[in-house]
């Protein structure tokens, strides 16, 4: 991969695409993998650096982990994680890092979490402190709430879990935790996070209660449990469906599909957000594949407007924003994207960097604590190298924009796209883009 990206102004893109495989799934798919007894096979799998950072990581607590020549995975679990020999390097991957936290605390075990400089910058405390208070114990090995930390795990005691952010890591950390702690694990959601741990959990025969508290949901998970491997057929990432598709939306005369988008609605908000916009966009050949809604998804260029997006869509796109806020740039007023200060935590500062990457290509940005504000305009300038500190959906945003301004745009450290979609740039050149 070369040092920097450049992607250059399009004439019309066309095709059918199939989405990589969800890097939420995909993740849960090898630690409930490794978690359980017996063979899990995966079909779809991303693999993504920070999907086979985790394979990596559930091999070395003791399962066994092997890429068939059909190109599924196979999960060899050994009932429970043990010591591992060496550090657990997480890569990039929060949720990989988060995940493996709350799965490996419920074991007998010591081992110590570690990741690249992004993930070293990240919180973790918003898993290491429910952990605790389980019965885990966390020693910081640089700095409080940041990585290194090791981990001693076993004997944990359930608890009632009260999320102030919405946060599925989160959830899902506990929720991983409590399958090997004493008594009932509850949780209580704030707003509803998107439920992939709780419905895999229920594939590999656990037991999860779920109540509607109105804003989110209260889930329960009784300790002791064991897990059996399954079949798990991961489905195309809406998260990485929404770049190709945000290309066929902003340059002229465009025609993309995206075929097999996971449509768990906890993870669709950029899709209503762009209907709302004016895109034409439209879903066809519904259907059910692994336990999720899935569909075959067209993008054709479209005259955008810009709209309010609402605060309470956020945790079902919070992902989302960057791409969106790219496509926000050739609308036609102002769109407003508040209550998303998470961004701020994710691999990058995510408000901050698009603040800069669309100043420097030309567009008016407003950047608040918790939100940002693109006035859009129906010509970008581009023209910009947009530095993007290790973050793969910074890079793929500008790209994407990059393709329909007047000047080329490029991007630095593009190697870190391939944690989560390995495949980018070939299939932007395959329907018609022009990056290299
Ligand atoms: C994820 C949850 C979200 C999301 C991340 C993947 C998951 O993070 O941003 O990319 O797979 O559970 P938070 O739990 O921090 O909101």
């Amino acid at each position: 991969m070369p040092s920097q990206l450049t992607a250059r102004r399009s004439t019309a893109l066309s095709g059918r695409v199939r989405a990589p495989g969800d890097k939420s799934m995909s993740h849960r798919s090898m630690i409930l993998g490794g978690m359980a007894s017996g063979v899990t096979e995966v079909e779809g799998l991303l693999e993504g650096d920070d999907v086979l950072a985790t394979a990596r990581a559930v091999q070395a607590f003791g399962a066994r982990v092997d890429r068939l020549e059909d190109g599924r995975w196979r999960v060899e679990g050994a009932g429970g994680f043990r010591t591992p020999r060496s550090v657990i390097d997480c890569g990039n991957a929060g949720t990989g890092v988060r995940l493996l936290m709350g799965a490996a605390a419920g074991y007998p075990l010591t081992a110590t979490f570690d990741g690249d400089q992004s993930l070293r910058k990240r919180p973790m405390k918003r898993v290491t402190g429910p952990l605790a208070d389980m019965g885990a114990r966390f020693d910081w090995l640089a700095a409080e709430d940041r990585l290194p930390v090791a981990l001693t795990g076993g004997a944990l005691k359930a608890v009632d879990y009260v999320q102030t952010v919405a946060s599925a890591q989160v959830k899902s950390a506990i929720l991983l935790a409590g399958l090997n702690a004493d008594g009932v694990t509850t949780v209580v959601e704030p707003e509803k996070s998107r439920d992939h741990t709780e419905r895999m959990l229920r594939a590999f025969g656990a037991e999860v209660g779920v109540q509607d508290n109105g804003e989110g949901w209260t889930i329960s998970l009784r300790g002791g449990q064991p897990l059996t491997g399954t079949f798990v057929a991961v489905p195309g990432d809406p998260s990485s469906a929404a770049f190709p598709l945000a290309a066929g939306l902003i340059v002229p005369g465009s025609e993309v599909t995206v075929e097999g988008v996971m449509l768990n609605p906890l993870r669709t908000g950029l899709f209503d957000t762009w209907i709302a916009m004016g895109a034409d966009l439209t879903i066809a050949n519904r259907r059910n594949a692994g336990g999720e809604a899935v569909g075959d998804i067209t993008a054709r260029h479209s005259k955008l407007k810009g709209i309010v997006v609402p605060e309470a869509r956020a945790a079902s796109m919070i992902d989302e924003y960057p791409i969106l806020a790219a496509t926000a740039a050739f609308a036609e007023g102002v769109t407003v994207m508040r209550g998303v200060g998470e961004m701020r935590v994710k691999e990058s500062d995510r408000i901050a960097l698009m603040a800069a990457g669309l100043r420097a290509c030309g567009v008016q940005v407003e950047e608040e604590p918790e939100g940002f504000i693109v006035t859009g305009s129906a010509s970008v300038a581009g023209g910009a190298t947009v530095h993007t500190a290790h973050d793969h959906r910074i890079a793929m945003s500008h790209l994407v924009l990059g393709l329909a301004a007047q000047e080329p745009v490029s991007v630095d450290e593009p190697g870190m796209i391939a944690t989560s979609f390995p495949g980018f740039v070939d299939m932007m050149n395959g329907l018609g883009g022009e990056m290299g």
